[in-house]
């Protein structure tokens, strides 16, 4: 289902060859996915994830152009410098600041996947929106709500076209497997701590 998200989200905004495309969460088991299927795209991807860890997993084992780990220094510094002529789509899995740094970021036209707000699915009072919403306007920019089980129909073409990737050697799936139902609570709590990389999976003994 995570799979199928990213390419569903990829689908909704139209990437194609040639877009720099900026993901969050990138580690994770939709932003992985989402980035290698951008590569298989032509684009140019760029990651932010929340440990040297996961910056090593994106660069050297998903194929990620660049990838930063956005506890280490200020988020929009990072994605400057990881992309200094800006970018054309942002997969948002994670919101607030990430999000903000983003509408930054994008050139005019840019789009955005509106994926997952993580960052937020914790807070006690929802947060204003970004303090530079106004880029939506003065760039033009698209941003698109996504949920994924309104693209069940189109669950055979997904297959279709992942599997060929996948059973081809071209994508590379990774899970954090805990073993036992008494770890499940444990291991949803570690998905906003940053605990996974890739899938997050309770396995049954
Ligand atoms: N719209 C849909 O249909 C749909 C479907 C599935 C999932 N989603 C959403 O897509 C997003 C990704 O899902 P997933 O299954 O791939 O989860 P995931 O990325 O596997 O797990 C969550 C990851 O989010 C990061 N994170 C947690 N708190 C954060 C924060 N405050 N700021 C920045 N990063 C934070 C952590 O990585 P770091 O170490 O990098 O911080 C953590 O490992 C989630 O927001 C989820 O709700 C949407």
């Amino acid at each position: 289902m995570t799979g199928m998200t990213a390419w569903v989200g990829l689908n909704l905004v139209e990437v194609k060859a040639g877009d720099v495309i900026f993901i969050s969460g990138a580690a994770g088991a939709v932003g992985s996915v989402a980035g290698q299927l951008a590569k298989l795209r032509g684009c140019r991807v760029i990651g932010a994830a929340g440990s040297t860890e996961k910056v090593k997993f994106l660069m050297e084992e998903c194929g990620f152009d660049v990838a930063f780990n956005y506890k280490a220094g200020p988020i929009l510094e990072q994605l400057n410098l990881a992309s200094p002529d800006g970018i054309d789509v942002y997969f948002d899995n994670v919101g607030g600041e990430m999000l903000e740094a983003a509408l930054s970021a994008l050139r005019v036209h840019g789009r955005i996947i509106a994926c997952g707000g993580i960052s937020g699915y914790n807070q006690e009072k929802p947060q204003p929106g970004p303090s530079n919403l106004f880029n939506m306007t003065t760039k033009r920019l698209t941003m698109k709500g996504l949920i994924v089980g309104d693209s069940l129909n189109l669950q055979g073409e997904f297959e279709r076209e992942v599997g060929s990737y996948f059973r081809a050697g071209k994508l590379k799936n990774k899970e954090t497997i805990v073993t036992g139902l008494d770890q499940a609570v444990g291991a949803f709590i570690g998905l906003f701590e940053g605990k996974n990389v890739g899938k997050m999976v309770v396995k049954l003994d």
